[in-house]
Parts: C-alpha cells; sequence; structure tokens
C-alpha cells in the first residue's frame, strides 16, 4: 500500500467491550478496561500508519442512558488514563479534540477534557478526536438551530462550520468493530461519501493486524462520489 491510498481520516466506532468480557465470564467493566487500553494503543497505530484524524466514538448520548454503575466506572477508567496519554499525545504532537454535549458529563471531565485539549493544542502531526457524549442527530439540529437564530441560509460548506468537526475533513474510513451493522447515530452528516468497514472482532481484540486489514479494504476501494467510475 502506498502513503496515496492511506486515508486521511479514519473513524472508529468502538463496540463489543461488553460481549468480549462476557464470552470470558469476566464484569463488563474488565472489558471496557481492556477497550481503554486497546483505544490508545490503535490510536498510536493509526497516526504511525499515515493517517492524520482519528475520530474514536468513545460514548453516544445514547450510552449516557446506561445504568449508573456502568456510567461511574467508565468516567473511572477516563479519569485513570486521561493524564498520563494527554502528556504522550503532546509528546508526539497529536492535538486532542473532544466532539460531543460536554454538559452531559459530570463536570471535572469536562474540566479534564478542555485542559487536554489546551495542553495539546497546535500538535502538527494529526488530531485525535474523541466523541463523548455525541450523538450526529444531536450534532445536526444544533447547528441547524444555530442557524435559524443567526437567520442564515446555510450551504453544504457553511453548515459544516457549524458542526462539531468544525475544522476536521469528513472521514474517508469509518470502521465499526462487534458484529453490528449500523452507524449508531455517529457522524451522521459526515459520513455522506464515508466507506465502511464492519469487522466482527470486539473492539478488544482489534488488533493493529486488524486496523491494517481494513487500510487495506479501503485502498481497494474506488471513491465515485455518485459520479461515473473509471
Ligand atoms: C462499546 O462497547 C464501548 C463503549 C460504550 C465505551 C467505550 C469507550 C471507552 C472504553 C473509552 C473511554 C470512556 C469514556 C467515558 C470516554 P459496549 O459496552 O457497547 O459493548 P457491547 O455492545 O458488547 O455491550
Amino acid at each position: 500500500m502506498d502513503g496515496t491510498q492511506i486515508p486521511r481520516h479514519v473513524a472508529v466506532i468502538m463496540d463489543g467491550n461488553g460481549r468480549w468480557a462476557k464470552k470470558r465470564l469476566l464484569p463488563r467493566g474488565a472489558g471496557h478496561r481492556a477497550g481503554m487500553e486497546r483505544m490508545i494503543a490503535l490510536s498510536e497505530h493509526a497516526f504511525d500508519r499515515g493517517v492524520q484524524y482519528c475520530t474514536l466514538f468513545a460514548l453516544s448520548t445514547e450510552n449516557l442512558l446506561r445504568p449508573k454503575e456502568e456510567l461511574d466506572g467508565l468516567f473511572s477508567l477516563f479519569r485513570s488514563y486521561f493524564q498520563k496519554n494527554v502528556l504522550r499525545l503532546k509528546e508526539k504532537k497529536i492535538t486532542l479534540r473532544v466532539i460531543g454535549d460536554l454538559s452531559l458529563l459530570p463536570s471535572d471531565i469536562e474540566t479534564l477534557v478542555k485542559c487536554g485539549e489546551a495542553e495539546t493544542a497546535g500538535g502538527g502531526r494529526g488530531t485525535l478526536t474523541l466523541a463523548i457524549g455525541y450523538g450526529g442527530r444531536q450534532d445536526i439540529l444544533a447547528a441547524v438551530n444555530r442557524a435559524v437564530r443567526e437567520g442564515k441560509e446555510v450551504t453544504a460548506e457553511s453548515f459544516a462550520h457549524l458542526l462539531y468537526t468544525d475544522g476536521i475533513p469528513d472521514p474517508d474510513l469509518l470502521i465499526r468493530t462487534g458484529k453490528e451493522l449500523r452507524l449508531s447515530n455517529f457522524l451522521l452528516w459526515q459520513c455522506a461519501y464515508t466507506e465502511l468497514y464492519f469487522t466482527e472482532k470486539y473492539f478488544p481484540d482489534f488488533s493493529d493486524k486488524e486496523f491494517d486489514k481494513a487500510l487495506e479494504a479501503y485502498a481497494s476501494r474506488e471513491r465515485r462520489y455518485g459520479k461515473v467510475g473509471k
């Protein structure tokens, strides 16, 4: 695969942590811990492969309706891994962005992510975006309401600036792990022409090698954007 076939932006729906744990007779939290560790290693691997933007669906608005115990576990996990990994991102010149409605999260998490974004701002090597408390429909609706309030007619281009992902190109490749074949309210506007790749692997088992398989599949796709092919 030569560099020109590497997708500039890869988005990942990290699904299957709970089922990974269940298969091993472990509590769901163990699956989330394994998922967290994989998420950190995988994002490094993606940038090493030449991806410039990597967007990970960590928690949807709908996931926030899960039992309090599971959410508390997820947030504790996030707190315990966050600071150290912000330092790593900074060293590697990767900018952290967080998209989603941060007001839905515990306030210390909101503070943590804002500090992480400020600390890593301007890293020239790539952008790692975490979607937390994110919903694609909510993103679109908030943008529509803003345009209405401002009394402006929008174009596809100006509308994109009103979304959480302002400044981030649309994903070239969207990967979903964990067997399900759906978008689950992720980047609905942004994925209009994104190549989709589904794998049966649960996220903690989605190794660097499996990621490379997705890159290979992407390299063999012909992107036509609705036009006639070669
Ligand atoms: C999907 O597996 C995974 C999640 C809902 C959370 C994954 C995110 C992390 C581990 C990272 C960081 C956490 C925060 C708070 C940003 P699932 O539980 O839906 O798996 P299942 O479908 O097998 O039950």
